[in-house]
């Protein structure tokens, strides 16, 4: 396929936007804190909003908060999609999210200097706590706008704060007017660092990224009965915390056993009374469980559940338990995936088809408009961490591949030959 142009993204320009947002929220060791819908999100919407003004995007902003930017084509349209997330876990890097959507803002930029008028429109869009630590589930604004999670029952979600997405919205002037059904894209492409390992240790500068794994998330609660911990004899006891620890290691093995891609974390957890000489009463724990097979991760779920009900059942602790998130494995756009990868090699850029491990925006648009994303190696595979990292000539080959990608899919024939 020939470039459609040779129009190059500038890496310093989109190197400057990703540093100055990460300023919003920045931690004193590196890093970055912008829960979802806390004023320092709001902020950072604030930026990005008033760069996608500057870039002459038509913006609105919808029912859960979602931010879209739209720059005309020749013809009216669905628009081509590019865009991610702007909140961060609670020790987030300055990429996860970030880049996909600055990198579209690049993309608009170069396509305003050059001049050039698509066929058809583009959007740049973030997307509203995508990273679901402050508020499940994750994906939320994606999963609204695309319809798989009711606007109201979105609305009155409590957050790890006991704060309320409806009221946190308002408060930081992101309750929007438009409805979610208003824009809907022709087709959608994510760009976004990898948050693991694959494509450093290969030496592989692109991910065509095939789908993303199901995400399986739950809280579990535990009540036993807190006593002193000197008196109680051991075989008296009702320990939360005892059941709790069985929990975390009957994660570990189920991963283990089930093998594959399955994964199992035991990432928040609380005791209480939480002192040194008191008997747990209550533990209140989160399971996550992924895999890219849904039977396979039914059987992770299975297992885990039975694990902590008989550990339980031993130490005659009570169990109660909410389903925080749960999502089926995605499969992407087989055209969109060739196209990524065609023009990765069109610049000389080696590429690699991969699963992706975490969760993203585009898997809640891949059912319904052609979806790929874009990965760049992760230093160390590290991400929800405030040393991930990723060079900036690798996210200037990442967004050169984007605004290849966007110009194919805009131009007159992308209906016949993405
Ligand atoms: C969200 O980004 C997740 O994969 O946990
Ligand atoms: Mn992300
Ligand atoms: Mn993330």
């Amino acid at each position: 396929m020939p470039l459609l142009s040779n129009v190059r993204v500038d890496i310093g320009r989109l190197m400057a936007r990703i540093e100055t947002l990460g300023e919003i929220g920045a931690l004193s060791g590196g890093g970055v804190c912008r829960l979802a819908l806390t004023p320092e999100d709001g902020a950072g919407r604030d930026l990005v909003t008033g760069w996608m003004r500057e870039l002459g995007l038509d913006v609105s902003v919808d029912r859960i908060g979602n931010v879209w930017g739209i720059r005309p084509g020749k013809a009216d349209g669905a628009p081509v999609l590019l865009g991610s997330h702007i909140d961060t876990v609670a020790t987030g890097g300055l990429y996860d999210g970030a880049l996909g959507v600055l990198a579209g803002l690049e993309v608009i930029a170069c396509l305003n200097d050059a001049d050039i008028e698509t066929e058809y429109p583009i959007a740049v869009a973030f997307f509203t706590n995508e990273e679901g630590s402050r508020f499940a589930p994750d994906m939320m604004g994606s999963a609204v706008h695309q319809g798989s999670l009711a606007l109201e029952e979105a609305l009155v979600v409590v957050g790890i704060d006991g704060s309320k997405v409806g009221e946190e919205l308002e408060a930081i002037g992101y309750a929007g007017e438009v409805a979610l059904a208003t824009l809907s894209p022709s087709a959608f492409v994510e760009l976004h660092v990898e948050q693991g390992p694959v494509l450093e240790r290969e030496d592989i500068r692109i991910g065509a990224v095939t789908g993303v794994q199901g995400i399986s998330w739950t809280e579990y609660t535990l009540t036993g009965v807190s006593n002193h911990a000197g008196t109680t004899p051991m075989a008296f006891r009702c320990d939360a915390g005892l059941v709790a620890a069985e929990a975390i290691v009957a994660a570990r093995k189920a991963a283990g056993e089930i093998g594959g891609t399955q994964v199992a974390t035991v990432g928040a957890l609380t005791l209480e009374p939480n002192l040194v000489n008191v008997v747990p009463e209550k533990a209140v724990f989160t399971v996550d469980l992924r895999n890219t097979e849904e039977d396979a991760l039914k059987r992770a779920e299975a297992q885990v559940a039975e694990a902590i009900h008989e550990a339980a059942g031993a130490e005659g602790v009570t169990v109660t338990s909410r389903r925080l998130a749960r999502f089926e494995p995605v499969e992407f756009d087989a055209r969109v995936i060739s196209l990524v990868e065609r023009c990765a090699k069109d610049r000389a850029l080696s590429v690699r088809r991969m699963p992706s491990g975490a969760g993203h925006d585009a898997q809640m648009f891949a059912p319904y408009c052609p979806t790929a994303m874009i990965f760049v190696p992760s230093r160390d595979g590290l991400s929800h961490n405030i040393h991930e990292y990723t060079a900036p000539d690798q996210i200037e080959a990442g967004a050169q591949v984007l605004l290849d990608v966007t110009l194919a899919l805009a131009s007159p024939d992308a209906g016949t030959k993405p």
